[in-house]
């Protein structure tokens, strides 16, 4: 497993669990080091277990050497990040370039390489020739993309338990290597989709396409239901039970956030366009731009609770981490708004259940309580803007008691707007009268 991030190192003790021996490589050292001594890195619910019974079972272990993978594996799974370029819409495939650059001259025999990461399509044949160019096995090594959906939160599950596999292959080789990699996974009946390397690798932004578009779509709907004054969240309930729509991806609020679908959807757009067919996806821009003008709306329904203007309002912040269940602050919505009412004057706390420290190293000019009522002791304004079930499951009267001012803004659309306000709460949310 090349690169040890949320994807390699759930993908390493997912296959140590499926009975395969595992090594797991980064360049990072220190990284390495926590995951040997069974030290997961980032928060991800069952992987910690995972991880601790492959290394005991003698299966998995971790290294820092390409020599040492390169020799080791009979299979290389490509999974190193590629992040949005700086002050463009194309990804950065540095990483991807250095795996295959590291691995190729290392490769001494018969193997498989399987890239794994979200690449622009056309990568995997430039990966392809670079092997046959470098790799001393050349005619040996056979390549395969197999993108992966894993979501964080749900990395474990998603990886055992797949909604489908995409083996994006070259040859027959590659496919029958793919098969007997995942042969546990499909004869559990996970559906098995093969294609070639292009259609596989644009699977894997085409479904982020989707689903930001579908986000950002319940989101357009909320602009309109505030300018009606209806309400999106039974608008969303209401379209749910059309089968052609469904429900999942549909609520409305602060808009989507993380490592993947901002930056997918644009490097998506950059690479049609270097293809000729920028048109195809020029929708993409809208749904970048509904995305972003979410986080515009909740500061101005934050303004308006506190009398138009936030200097020396003290501001709760509940929620910094992108979504529930992940401590990853990357392209996050909540702390965005956080430090952008910060640099409007107020006076912000942050807490999030699990995010503090990545919250903390990115923006360290925020201050950070221990919990939900020290961020909201005294405060002017409570904003909930990621929704965790312990913020769900909040009690009006509980937080009332604490705050100077009963009035919150709710960017999830995850609480009860009646029982908040008949604790006496001035509650306002995206998309709701
Ligand atoms: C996503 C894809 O789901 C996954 O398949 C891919 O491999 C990586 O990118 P992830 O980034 O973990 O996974 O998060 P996801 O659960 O998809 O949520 C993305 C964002 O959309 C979050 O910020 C979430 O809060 C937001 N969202 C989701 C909404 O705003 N409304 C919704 O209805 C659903």
């Amino acid at each position: 497993m090349l690169g040890t991030g949320y994807l390699g190192a759930t993908h390493a003790a997912c296959m140590t669990e499926l009975g395969f021996d595992v090594v797991g490589l980064d360049v990072d050292r220190d990284k390495v080091a926590r995951l040997s001594a069974g030290d997961l890195p980032f928060f991800e619910p069952e992987l910690p277990e995972l991880l601790c019974k492959g290394l005991a079972s003698g299966r998995l272990r971790f290294t820092t050497s390409y020599e040492d993978a390169a020799d080791f594996g009979d299979v290389h799974f490509v999974c190193v990040g590629t992040p949005q370029k700086l002050g463009e819409n194309a990804a950065d495939l540095t990483h991807v370039a250095a795996a295959f650059s590291s691995l190729a001259p290392l490769l001494p025999r018969r193997c498989l390489v399987v890239g794994k990461s979200t690449v622009p399509a056309g990568t995997a044949a430039l990966m392809a020739r670079l092997l046959l160019a470098h790799a001393p096995a050349a005619e040996h090594v056979a390549l395969a993309w197999s993108p992966e959906f894993l979501r964080e939160g749900n990395a474990v599950h998603d990886t055992l338990r797949p909604d489908r596999l995409v083996f994006g292959v070259a040859d027959a080789e590659a496919e029958r290597g793919l098969r007997e990699v995942y042969a546990a996974l499909i004869e559990a009946g996970v559906p098995v989709v093969v294609t070639d390397l292009a259609t596989a690798e644009l699977v894997k932004v085409a479904a982020n396409a989707f689903l930001a578009t579908k986000i950002s779509f319940i989101n357009a709907m909320a602009e309109v239901c505030e300018a009606a004054r209806a309400d999106v969240t039974k608008l969303s309930e209401a379209l749910s039970y059309d089968n052609r729509i469904g429900g999942r991806f549909l609520n409305a609020g602060l808009g989507f956030g993380g490592g993947c679908l901002p930056k997918d959807i644009r490097a998506f757009m950059a690479r049609a366009g270097e293809l000729g067919v920028d048109q195809a996806l020029s929708f993409l821009r809208e749904v970048d731009s509904i995305n972003l003008r979410r986080r515009d709306r909740a500061i101005d329904l934050a303004r308006e609770l506190t009398d138009g203007t936030f200097a020396g309002k003290r501001v709760a912040v509940l929620g910094a981490a992108f979504k529930p269940n992940s401590d990853d602050v990357r392209d996050s919505p909540a702390l965005d708004v956080a430090s952008r009412l910060h640099q409007q004057g107020a006076l912000v706390e942050v807490y999030d259940p699990q995010a503090m420290d990545s919250a903390r190293a990115r923006f360290p000019h925020l201050s950070y309580a221990a919990s939900t009522l020290a961020a909201s002791r005294d405060a002017d304004l409570v904003l909930m803007l990621t929704e965790w079930a312990e913020f769900r499951e909040l009690d009006p009267a509980v937080l009332g008691s604490v705050v100077r001012q009963r009035r919150i803004v709710d960017g999830r659309n995850a609480l009860d707007p009646v029982s908040w306000r008949a604790a006496g709460w001035q509650y306002r949310a995206l998309g709701r009268p």
